[in-house]
């Protein structure tokens, strides 16, 4: 059982909770993988997709996953809405409650606004990435592609390379594969890893060569530039020279490493091209996975007494 009626972020969930999601999700991706994708499990329900910032993975994801559930789904049009005219954040989610929301996901540029909007509404709030704190689900389809990949989480060693002090993904994955047992090291340059970060039990490499060696995992990120002022690195050049994926850095880590990424990728900024679309990467099944992740979401909020 889940205890909240909301996903706001990794930080509050147990590890118990966290593989509860991961195993329901196992079940939805069985579903999803039939001829008839859809199960009436939330038939009657109603999610509203509340996105102040633009998603291509994310907001298709939880709209197929809610109509998989058999869930109504409406897609708030932020410029087409009153949010234009100057309408509260607030009393845009009361609205959408009032249209009869089971469920608001919601993006936001605003670390906290997820949490805020939890006090205010009763239908179930899902954070779908708020600013640079969190975003929960893509931690949790990451976990679920490592383990549905290497058979397990605990005791790897996993990487994540990049800008990781403007990623909520980065913090979420931490949160997740730390509570799951894995070994986490951060790789990047001093002024994108938050000084620190340390507390959180991970280790940290300034220096891609070292920090590669003998990984199970990589987690490449994106360079957040709509995030970041200037003046965290000279150019993007120098930034792919010191810090992007090629064959030779990835021969570094386990022979039988994978490589990851949550999308949108930079190509040839972080990852070569050679290495998104070849035989170690599975950016693409972590998006497949991400349906039946967001199913299991939804699904076990459904059933949390309030
Ligand atoms: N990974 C991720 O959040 O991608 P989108 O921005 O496309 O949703």
């Amino acid at each position: 059982m889940l205890k909240n009626k909301d996903l706001l972020g990794i930080k509050e969930l147990s590890a118990e909770e966290i593989n509860l999601v991961l195993d329901t999700a196992g079940g939805f991706k069985d579903v999803i993988g039939r001829d008839i994708k859809k199960v009436p499990a939330l038939r009657g329900k109603t999610a509203v997709n509340l996105f102040f910032e633009p998603s291509t993975r994310t907001r298709t994801s939880f709209e197929l996953a809610a109509k998989r559930l058999s869930m109504d789904v409406i897609n708030f049009a932020i410029p087409m809405s009153s949010v234009v005219k100057g309408e509260s954040l607030i009393d845009t989610a009361l609205t959408v409650q009032a249209l009869g929301a089971d469920f608001i996901i919601i993006r936001h540029s605003s670390s906290g606004v997820p949490h805020l909007l939890s006090t205010k509404v009763k239908a179930s709030i899902i954070n779908a990435g708020d600013g640079t704190d969190e975003h929960p689900t893509q931690a949790l389809l990451d976990a679920f592609t490592i383990r549905e990949k290497k058979g397990k989480i605990d005791g790897l060693e996993i990487a994540i390379i990049g800008d990781i002090a403007h990623s909520r993904v980065a913090k979420s994955d931490i949160y997740c594969l730390k509570k799951l047992g894995a070994k986490v090291r951060l790789i990047g340059p001093p002024t994108l890893i938050p000084e620190k970060i340390q507390e959180l039990g991970v280790t940290v490499f300034h220096n891609m060569e070292e920090g590669l060696k003998d990984m199970d995992v990589l987690m490449m990120l994106r360079i957040q530039m709509e995030r970041q002022g200037k003046g965290f690195f000279p150019s993007t050049d120098e930034y792919a020279k010191n810090w992007c994926l090629t064959t030779g850095r990835l021969s570094l880590a386990k022979d039988d490493a994978i490589v990851m990424h949550p999308g949108p990728m930079n190509r040839g900024i972080e990852i070569v091209s050679e290495i998104a679309d070849g035989p170690r990467s599975v950016i693409l099944e972590q998006v497949t996975n991400g349906i039946a992740v967001r199913m299991a979401v939804m699904y076990l909020l459904a059933g949390v007494k309030r």
